[in-house]
């Protein structure tokens, strides 16, 4: 038996899998939510209302492109009612300036957007979307003319990480207060095109001595964080802060799930917010209890120093990695796993494979 948990801080809102862009490293899943399946606006209202009474304070709200939805103003509106800090994850693509205006009017608080590479050309490539790119940069420019705040997203892996300066630079140029210089983490898509996506350890090191000289170039004026690639380290990520301890992701079906690829995980029951109250998801839920506090774990995480620090690792690595979701996640040096993690870093580093869109094309 577990302690009663904290409530979640964080809701992660998939309003739909629907996207202009196709990008290889989604973390969407390989089977994307039809349309037909995605939530109505209503039941999202209600979600919400529940998500703030149940002590949610940030909602972000995400996808697939969460602009392919024709209500996305509605929602943020409803979502600043109910006293939600609304974060918009978006590629940019679809949101017109009247749009933003109408968003600027519900009371949006924070767009994040995503950056695929710092050329058209590159970026256009990487996003399966010819002229993505200008339209991105006109949305970063309307933002940035209205004031509100905005954090680059920043995705790298071994074609853009080489380019990490100019990502940051040209983030500081957008009027960014914030980049995120994301390494690609594998799961979903990004898990499927790893060997045309893993970036090799030289590459790493190279972008760790571009963050620290950026950090010091831009202080005061722009946050830099850096998400490393894990299967470098020696320890895992405590990956969402801890299963069920900070965050809830709701798919565009209205399944919940712990974790965006918690769906992997065989043998989990998933309930879904058009059949239960969100907050007997969160307290009673069967997904969100398998793996809280420690009874889960086996050695050597079960008898480790480190097993509040970072839960053992990722669950949904674990078992991708060691077929077995109550394993140390193979990032961890002292996992029975991580000789599964050398011998990729051994293998598919030198490897230049085709990339898998999501929409199934190949490059
Ligand atoms: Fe973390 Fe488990 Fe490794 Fe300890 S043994 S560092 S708890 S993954
Ligand atoms: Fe599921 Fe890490 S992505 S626990």
């Amino acid at each position: 038996m577990t302690e009663r948990p904290a409530p979640p801080i964080a809701l992660l809102a998939e309003l739909t899998h629907r996207c202009p862009l196709s990008c290889s490293y989604c973390s969407n899943p390989l089977e994307l939510t039809a349309r037909e399946k995605e939530l109505p606006t209503e039941i999202w209202v209600d979600v919400f209302q529940q998500a703030a009474d149940l002590g949610v304070l940030q909602l972000h709200l995400s996808g697939g492109e969460p602009a392919s939805r024709r209500d996305l103003e509605t929602l943020v509106a409803i979502a600043r009612d109910a006293g939600l800090y609304v974060n918009l994850i978006t590629s940019g693509i679809g949101l017109s300036p009247s749009r933003l205006d109408a968003l600027e009017a519900a009371g949006l608080d924070h767009v994040q957007l995503s950056l695929q590479a710092t050329r058209a050309e590159k970026a256009d490539w990487i996003g399966g979307y010819k002229g993505g790119f200008a339209r991105k940069l006109a949305f970063a420019d309307e933002v940035h003319r209205r004031g509100l705040p905005l954090t680059i997203n920043a995705v790298m892996h071994r074609h853009t990480i080489d380019d990490i300066d100019a990502a940051i630079e040209f983030a500081a140029s957008l009027g960014a207060r914030r980049i995120e210089v994301a390494c690609v983490q594998f799961y979903g898509w990004a898990l499927a095109n790893r060997s045309g996506l893993l970036p090799s350890r030289d590459q790493v090191l190279r972008a760790k001595e571009a963050v620290l000289a950026a950090r010091r170039a831009y202080a005061g004026r722009m946050t830099i964080d850096f998400v490393p690639p894990d299967y470098y380290a020696d320890y895992p990520k405590a990956c969402m802060g801890g299963w069920g301890t900070t965050g809830i992701n709701i798919a565009p079906d209205g399944t919940v799930l712990p974790c965006h690829a918690a769906a992997t995980i065989p043998g989990l029951a998933f309930d879904r917010v058009t059949e239960k109250p969100l907050s007997a998801i969160w307290y009673d839920g069967s997904a969100f209890n398998a793996f809280r506090g420690h009874a889960w774990m086996k050695e050597p995480c079960r008898s480790c120093a480190r097993r509040d620090k970072d839960h053992g690792g990722c669950r949904c690595q674990a078992l991708a990695l060691a077929a077995d979701a109550t394993a140390a996640d193979p990032v961890c040096r002292h996992a029975p796993g991580r000789p599964v993690i050398d011998d990729i870093l051994a293998r598919e580093t030198p490897f230049e494979t085709d990339l898998i869109y999501r929409n199934g094309k190949i490059r």
